[in-house]
């Protein structure tokens, strides 16, 4: 890993980049392609665009990265091992008879440590930011001829307007991303550093690829964003809108049924998009809003800019216009100086809350962040300490939130074949997945159900009758 002065360098990397190097190896034209997504949904969604990127240019996708001329590693750089796999990852690509595909380091590792990657893994032959996707073609022509290509430049939105957009597949359930990047530099956190300041994608791109979305056969859309709720835009009148004026807009659009939103974030959970929830029928009862911590010294100290008081706040103006909303959140335990009180004050907000399902991880301290430098460092027993008991009390939680489905009628959206012959496994509005019996049913119907069992990660349902019927729900 580099100091944290060379990789604020690389960050700011403004050009693309190729390195001459005699030595290295001369690849044929690709042909076909692998791309290998980690970390968060906007890796995801730029790992689908790639690859759709790569079809428009006639290269087609192979059955799995042993067979591919080219290999993208679309990486994670929130925790160090999330940062570190790629190094073993690349590895793995040499193939027993010594020869590699064209190796491709993208996303937020690539935005990180940019040249770096090439000085720890030689046989890297394309590093690649997370907003210079659309240089790719270029770059694997340097790469053909034996120069390795870093572009880690950050232009604001041109990725969007080059990278083509196209639902070849059919799918039920899409990604689309609003707004990327981050400007609240919470203590611990590298993405204001890997994907750059906030940027909101303009109204009319959305509005078209929606509607190209859904005449593809999507019924489900769920916006992205670092900062999703700090999307704002001007609509087709020249008026300001907010996330809330977005989904209304596409509440509107023929065929979509469903909309979501993540990841969004406490100080931007506006009255207007709090009223949403109480009167768009299409946005469903599901909100992730990380609150990281139950203590608000600990959340002063990483900067969240809310206090455990208006994180509560904010929930019970939701719950008061959407009373069966189901909640998740992140929570980091172990941030530096967090004491055993800091702790309990987590566990306790937690059994506030009553999540419905949440992601927490152990404290992952990144070079280059303010938190890294700060005093009383957490040791790695008393972190795992932490992490365990809380995931115990959210995993009660999740199968409390399940045990409560139990005999509720409601709508599934299904989405992919499950293990059993006939059974379908579909989401319920809450975001929970349930399993079904329904031979006659296929990926993208949505159907009545009635939950019939449920366990701690997904549930079981009956069909109550198996129409093709798409209402809302
Ligand atoms: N923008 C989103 C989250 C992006 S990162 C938000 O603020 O909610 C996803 C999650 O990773 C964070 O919510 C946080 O819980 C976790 N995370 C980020 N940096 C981390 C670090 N250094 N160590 C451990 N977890 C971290
Ligand atoms: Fe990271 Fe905080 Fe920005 Fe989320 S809001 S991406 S945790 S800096
Ligand atoms: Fe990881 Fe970058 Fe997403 S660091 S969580 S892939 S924004």
């Amino acid at each position: 890993m580099t100091d944290s002065k060379t990789e604020t360098a690389n960050i700011k990397a403004q050009k693309l980049n190729v390195q001459n190097q005699k030595a290295r190896q001369h690849h044929e034209t690709p042909k076909t392609y692998h791309v290998k997504s980690f970390g968060c949904q906007m890796n995801v969604y730029d790992g689908e665009r790639i690859s759709e990127m790569f079809k428009d240019q006639g290269m087609s996708e192979a059955a799995s990265k042993d067979n591919a001329d080219i290999v993208v590693l679309n990486t994670c750089h929130i925790r160090e091992k999330a940062a570190e796999k790629v190094y073993s990852d690349i590895g793995r690509l040499r193939r027993s008879d010594g020869s590699k595909p064209m190796i491709t380091v993208a996303g937020c590792v690539a935005q990180a440590e940019g040249r770096e990657i090439g000085r720890r893994a030689p046989s890297v032959d394309i590093v690649v930011g997370p907003q210079a996707y659309h240089r790719l073609p270029e770059m694997i022509e340097s790469a053909r001829q034996g120069k390795r290509a870093i572009d880690t430049d950050m232009p604001a939105n041109s990725k969007f307007d080059i990278l083509p957009r196209r639902s070849k597949q059919p799918r039920p359930s899409a990604f689309l991303t609003v707004q990327e990047g981050c400007d609240k530099f919470c203590t611990y956190c590298v993405v204001p550093y890997t994907r750059g300041a906030e940027i909101s994608r303009p109204w009319s791109a959305l509005i078209d690829e929606a509607r190209a979305l859904i005449d593809g056969g999507v019924k489900e859309i769920t916006l992205l964003g670092q900062n999703v709720n700090a999307w704002y835009g001007e609509d087709e009148k020249g008026n300001r809108q907010g996330l809330d004026g977005l989904i209304r807009a596409l509440d509107k659009l023929d065929g979509l049924e469903r909309i979501r939103y993540t990841t969004s974030h406490p100080n931007d959970m506006t009255e207007g998009l709090i009223n949403a929830h109480g009167d768009v029928e299409s946005l469903m009862p599901y909100l992730h809003l990380p609150v990281q911590s139950g203590s608000t010294r600990i959340l002063k100290a990483m900067n969240r800019s809310h206090s455990r008081e208006s994180y509560l706040e904010i929930l019970e103006k939701v719950r008061k216009v959407r009373p069966d909303i189901a909640l998740s959140g992140d929570f980091i335990v172990g941030f530096p100086g967090e004491s055993d009180a800091d702790f309990e004050d987590t566990l306790d907000i937690v059994r506030q809350v009553r999540y419905s399902q949440a992601f927490s991880f152990k404290y992952s301290s990144r070079p280059g962040t303010p938190a890294a430098d700060m005093d009383n460092h957490i040791t790695e027993d008393v972190m795992s300490e932490r992490l365990q008991r809380l995931q115990a009390l959210l995993n009660e939680h999740q199968f409390d939130f399940n045990k409560d489905m139990l005999g509720r009628k409601t709508r599934l959206l299904l989405e992919r074949q499950g293990k059993l012959e006939g059974q379908l496994v579909g989401k319920t509005p809450w975001l929970t997945s349930a399993h079904v019996m329904a031979p006659n049913l296929s990926i993208g119907d949505m159907i009545d159900v009635q939950i019939t069992e449920a366990g701690p990660n997904s549930m079981t349902a009956e069909p109550i009758f198996t129409a093709n019927d798409t209402s809302h729900g």
